[in-house]
C-alpha cells in the first residue's frame, strides 16, 4: 500500500493550490488527476489569457445558499496574496474592465508557476491516473484506489471541479464522493453559460449573430452593465452569462440596448435637427446598423422622422430600451463556466473547507456550492479555499 499525508483529487486550480501550501509545510502530498495535464481549465480561461482574479473581491459577488460561508478564506488569502504569488514570478499582467486582471502573455504562465511552487514544495502529481473506490479503512484513514494502486492517506481533500465542459475532464465525482460521506449536495446547474431561444425568436435573432453591444441585462432584481452578444442559437456576451447564474427555466430577462440613454428624447432631437432621417439611421447612431434596422422592422415605422409622432416614439425608445425575453434554456454544462450549487458549505468549516462529520475530509473549489460572478472571481475562490484547506491538513 502506498503512502502519503494528504491526497487530493483534481489537478485544478483549487487542488494545485491546496497542494502547494500543504506540501511548503511538509506535508507528503500526491494530487491525482485522470487528465493529461493539469490545470486545463486555467489554460483555456480568460480566452488564454486567464482572468487570475479580480481587484473588487466582496461576497455579494458569490452566489450558493449561504455566500457569506466564503468571507473566511476569501478574507485569509485575498486577490492581493495571489497578485503577490503572480508578481514574484514575473508574469506581467493587466486590469481589463471592472477590476478583472489577466496576464499579458498566456495562461500558461500561471500554470507554470503553480507547477514550479508544486516541485519546489515536492508535491508528487500523478496525471493520466484513474480514480476508482474511494473508502476509510479501520483507522479512519481514507484509501484511493487509482490507476497505480491503491494509496492511502490521513486526508483527502476533493478539489474535482463542477460539471461544466465534460470534454475538459468534468466528471460529478466530487458531488458523488460527498453524498457517499453523507455531505448534503446542494442543487447543481450551469452558469455563466448562454442562453437558448425557440424558433419564433431566433428566426430574427440568429440574422444578428456576431453583433455585439454594450447593454444592460436584468433578471428579478439582478442587473449587468456589460456586452451583449447575438450569437446563432440566442444570447451570449458577458452581460448574458452574468445573468444567467440568477435566472430559472420559464423566467423572462430585461435587455436594454442603450442603458443611461432617453432615447425617445434623442429620436425627438433627432427629429427637430433633421426630419427627413430615416428611422434606422438616428437608431444607428446609438446601436449597430443590424439592430437598428431590427428595432425599425419591429416597430412597423418605415418613413422619415417628421413623420412619426410623439407616442410612436415613446414607443420605439421602449423597444430599445425594454425588452423582455424568454429564454427556452441554456446552452448546458457543454459551454458553461462553472457549475451553481455544489456540497452544501453548512456541511463544512469554513476557516478549514474540513467536513464537519468526517475528520480528514476537504471540499475546495468549484465543488463547493460557492460560486462567483464572471471577472475572476472563481479563480480567488479556487486560490483562498485551496489556501486554507492546505493550512489546516
Ligand atoms: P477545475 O475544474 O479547475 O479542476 C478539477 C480537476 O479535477 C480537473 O483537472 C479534472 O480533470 C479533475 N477531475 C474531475 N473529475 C475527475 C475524476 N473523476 N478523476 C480524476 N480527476 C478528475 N474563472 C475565473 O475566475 N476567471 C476566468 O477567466 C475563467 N475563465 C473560464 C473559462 C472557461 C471556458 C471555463 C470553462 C471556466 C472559466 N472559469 C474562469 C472558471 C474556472 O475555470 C473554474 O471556476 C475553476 O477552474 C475551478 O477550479 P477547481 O480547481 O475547483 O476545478
Amino acid at each position: 500500500m502506498q503512502e502519503a499525508d494528504i491526497i487530493i483529487l483534481g489537478a485544478g486550480a483549487a487542488g494545485m493550490f491546496a497542494a502547494i501550501e500543504a506540501g511548503r509545510r511538509g506535508r507528503r502530498v500526491v494530487v491525482i488527476d485522470h487528465a493529461k495535464a493539469a490545470g486545463e481549465k486555467i489554460r483555456i480561461s480568460g480566452g488564454g489569457r486567464c482572468n487570475f482574479t479580480n481587484t473588487g473581491i466582496a461576497v455579494d459577488r458569490f452566489l450558493g445558499r449561504n455566500p457569506r460561508f466564503a468571507l473566511s478564506a476569501l478574507r485569509r488569502f485575498t486577490a492581493q496574496d495571489f497578485i503577490a504569488r503572480v508578481d514574484a514570478a514575473g508574469i506581467a499582467w493587466h486590469e481589463k474592465t471592472l477590476g478583472q486582471l489577466f496576464c499579458d502573455g498566456s495562461s500558461k504562465e500561471i500554470i507554470a508557476l503553480l507547477l514550479n511552487d508544486l516541485r519546489r514544495a515536492g508535491v508528487d502529481l500523478w496525471l493520466s491516473c484513474t480514480v476508482g473506490e474511494v473508502r476509510r479503512d479501520g483507522g479512519g484513514r481514507f484509501v484511493v484506489e487509482t490507476g497505480r494502486g491503491p494509496l492511502r492517506a490521513g486526508a483527502l481533500m476533493v478539489a474535482t471541479g463542477g460539471k461544466s465542459i465534460p470534454k475538459m475532464g468534468a466528471t460529478g465525482l466530487g458531488y458523488r464522493l460527498a453524498e457517499q460521506f453523507g455531505l448534503p449536495v446542494t442543487e447543481t446547474r450551469p452558469a455563466l453559460v448562454p442562453f437558448t431561444f425557440a424558433e419564433q425568436e431566433l428566426a430574427w435573432m440568429a440574422p444578428l449573430a456576431g453583433v455585439a453591444v454594450p447593454g444592460r441585462v436584468g433578471c428579478g432584481k439582478t442587473r449587468f452593465d456589460e456586452a451583449i452578444l447575438f450569437t446563432h442559437r440566442g444570447l451570449s456576451g458577458p452581460a448574458v452569462l452574468q445573468i444567467s447564474s440568477y435566472w430559472r427555466e420559464g423566467e423572462a430577462i430585461q435587455v436594454n440596448l442603450a442603458p443611461g440613454q432617453d432615447v425617445t428624447n434623442f429620436l425627438a432631437a433627432e427629429k427637430k435637427a433633421n426630419g427627413r432621417m430615416a428611422l434606422r439611421t438616428a437608431l444607428g447612431k446609438l446601436l449597430p446598423e443590424k439592430l437598428a434596422r431590427l428595432v425599425e422592422a419591429q416597430a412597423g415605422v418605415d418613413k422619415p422622422l417628421a413623420e412619426i409622432g410623439k407616442p410612436q416614439l415613446d414607443e420605439i425608445g421602449r423597444r430599445v430600451t425594454e425588452w423582455s425575453l424568454r429564454p427556452v434554456g441554456t446552452e448546458g454544462y457543454r459551454t458553461a463556466e462553472v457549475t451553481l450549487g455544489g456540497v452544501d458549505t453548512d456541511a463544512l468549516d469554513a476557516r478549514t473547507m474540513e467536513a464537519k462529520g468526517v475528520p480528514g475530509l476537504y471540499f475546495i473549489g468549484e465543488v463547493v456550492d460557492i460560486t462567483g460572478w464572471l471577472g475572476g472571481y472563481n479563480f480567488q475562490w479556487a486560490w483562498s479555499s485551496g489556501w486554507v484547506a492546505g493550512q489546516a491538513a
